[in-house]
């Protein structure tokens, strides 16, 4: 017989987290003491001095001192809110995941976010946007934790902490808050050009969305589906919003930092009070699970690379609703931890660098900013699904575990259910086959071509996109002091495109160099934002 399964708190765990913080009709000290005055300190005489004996005084003073928690290391800025997935039952046939069972509802909570700006920075700045997705399901959460745009800047996640510091303001002048930061920023991508196509997407008008409603949103890396009888799939989780995607142009953008700073936080919330709930689809790119892990020539584990849409058709599996905003920031969209390495059974990870290195960041340091491991029992990261690990102890421990036993089997807590059946419904790791190699500390060739993509991505744009990249380089590069960083993502910028390379030198007053490397011409698809008569779908 399996043990009664346990959640963080000791409570039924399949009900959903209520925390219901503040009860009765009267202030009480944090210890249920009602009080009877909370706006004067105790004191000898009314202008005589405080006395140390006033618990109430340094109670609450010292639970104010203490309000904050350290922001994200990036993506501090976000907006939340909770809503519904609704599969539609098509990736059944390469998920045995639950969440993919046809018409299976799985509540969600959702968290957008800038990725460079501190908490208290403008929303319409020009950066990438988080697009963070916690699943409910019944076999557990499943986070997927992605952005608004299909690539990023580094192949390898040990870069990570270099691409960041390069981002983030300049450590001498804390300049620019919440932008591309100009030297480090170019200076970092024209020496790692494998972020150019990163940075392409970030100049074009994908940087500005103009609500986070209107915002696809893309996994980014490989992942591994595994069906019912263990057999694999390759994919790419896209989210394909139901509004459109649009843009802000740069001057809509200054003026809503200007006059706006919570543009994009108030339109969704606003959105959501008033009952225009935002929707996506959710889709599948799908890919045979080969031993090359290559598509078309495109190295799958390469996430500075995208797969053309063009090449593999986006194919819907579910919707997503946004239905309700938080009741508290700070217990819901601060406290939120997602991690991509919280996966289901059905849905695995692959050997991406990057994403093998965001499997041990997140846990990390999440450890730092909520304070120790009991994380997940905070009511926003609690799962919907019984919980009974054996995990004890630690700092902010709420549950009070019963047993004496807290490993398994063992034969004193009720015998060992653990032996039989234990694989049913369990996470089962694919056996999948990797190749004997020796330890090295480099990239696949299959990395070195940093600018097809970027290229056509560029041509892929029409005339007035192309001339608000131009725009956007020329404005961002005009910012940078250093002559030698501009020189050098102008000479990217020839290996990307002659043409955007001439009109950006002219509007630095520049001279434009020609191509350094040779780039293999890629074939022209159209406007990714713009394919004819397929979205929306109705
Ligand atoms: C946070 C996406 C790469 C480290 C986030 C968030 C998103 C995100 C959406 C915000 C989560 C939230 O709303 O709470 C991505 C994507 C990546 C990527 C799409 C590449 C495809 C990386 C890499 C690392 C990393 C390579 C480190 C090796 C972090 C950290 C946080 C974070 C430390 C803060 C998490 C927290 O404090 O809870 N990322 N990220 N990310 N990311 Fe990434």
């Amino acid at each position: 017989e399996q043990p009664t399964p346990l959640s963080p708190t000791g409570a039924p765990s399949a009900d959903p987290p209520t925390a219901s913080a503040q009860q009765g009709a009267y202030l009480t000290t944090a210890t249920g003491v009602r009080l009877h005055d909370t706006d004067h300190s105790l004191k000898v005489g009314a202008r005589g001095p405080t006395v140390l004996a006033d618990h109430h005084l340094r109670e609450k003073i010292m639970h104010f001192d203490h309000e904050r928690i350290p922001e994200r290391v990036v993506h501090a800025r976000g907006a939340g809110a909770h809503g519904v997935f609704v599969a539609n039952g098509a990736a059944t046939s390469v998920s045995r995941a639950a969440v993919f069972g046809k018409d299976v509802e799985t509540p969600v909570f959702v968290r957008f976010s800038t990725v460079l700006g501190s908490r208290g920075s403008a929303d319409t700045v020009r950066d990438t946007r988080g697009f963070a997705v916690k699943f409910y399901s019944s076999e557990g959460n499943w986070d997927l934790v992605g952005n608004n745009i299909p690539v990023f800047f580094i192949q390898d996640g040990i870069k990570f902490p270099d691409v960041i510091h390069a981002g983030k303001p300049h450590p001498d002048r804390e300049i620019p808050q919440a932008q591309s930061a100009h030297d480090t920023f170019w200076d970092f991508v024209s020496l790692h050009t494998e972020g150019q196509h990163h940075a392409m997407w970030n100049m074009s008008d994908r940087g500005l969305p103009r609500s986070y409603r209107m915002m696809e949103g893309f996994g980014v890396h490989t992942f591994r589906l595994v069906d019912a009888e263990g057999g694999t799939t390759l994919c790419k989780f896209h989210w394909k919003p139901r509004l459109g995607v649009h843009s802000l142009t740069w001057e809509e953008a200054q003026l809503a930092a200007g006059v706006d700073p919570d543009f994009h936080r108030r339109d969704l919330h606003d959105a959501i009070e008033s009952g225009a709930y935002p929707v996506w689809d959710l889709g599948i790119q799908t890919f045979a699970d080969t031993p090359d892990q290559t598509f078309e020539g495109i190295d799958l584990l390469d996430p500075t690379k995208l797969v053309p849409e063009e090449l593999a058709p986006v194919q819907l599996i579910g919707t997503m609703t946004l239905t309700g905003n938080p009741t508290n920031y700070f217990a819901e969209t601060e406290q939120v931890a997602f991690h991509t390495g919280h996966l289901v059974p059905g849905i695995d990870g692959t050997d991406d660098p990057l994403l093998m290195a965001r499997n041990f960041s997140y846990l990390d340091t999440q450890l730092t900013r909520l304070a120790g491991p009991n994380f997940n029992q905070i009511p926003i990261n609690r799962p919907h699904a019984p919980v009974n690990d054996m995990h004890r102890d630690g700092y902010h421990q709420s549950a009070v575990h019963g047993g004496v036993a807290p490993y398994k089997p063992n034969t004193l807590d009720g015998g060992c259910p653990f032996f039989a059946g234990m694989d049913e419904g369990a996470f089962v790791d694919v056996p999948v086959q990797v190749p004997a190699a020796s330890k090295v500390r480099a990239n696949p060739a299959s990395y070195d071509d940093h600018y097809s993509q970027t290229r056509q991505f560029y041509r892929s744009m029409t005339p007035v996109e192309q001339e608000h990249i131009v725009l956007a380089y020329t404005f961002e590069l005009g910012k940078c002091y250093e002559q030698a960083v501009k020189e050098r993502q102008l000479q990217c910028l020839a290996n990307i495109d002659a043409d955007l390379c001439a009109q950006v030198a002219t509007g630095l007053g520049l001279p434009a160099p020609a191509a350094s490397v040779e780039v293999p011409d890629v074939e022209l698809s159209p406007a990714l934002s713009q394919l004819p008569g397929e979205w929306p779908p109705d």
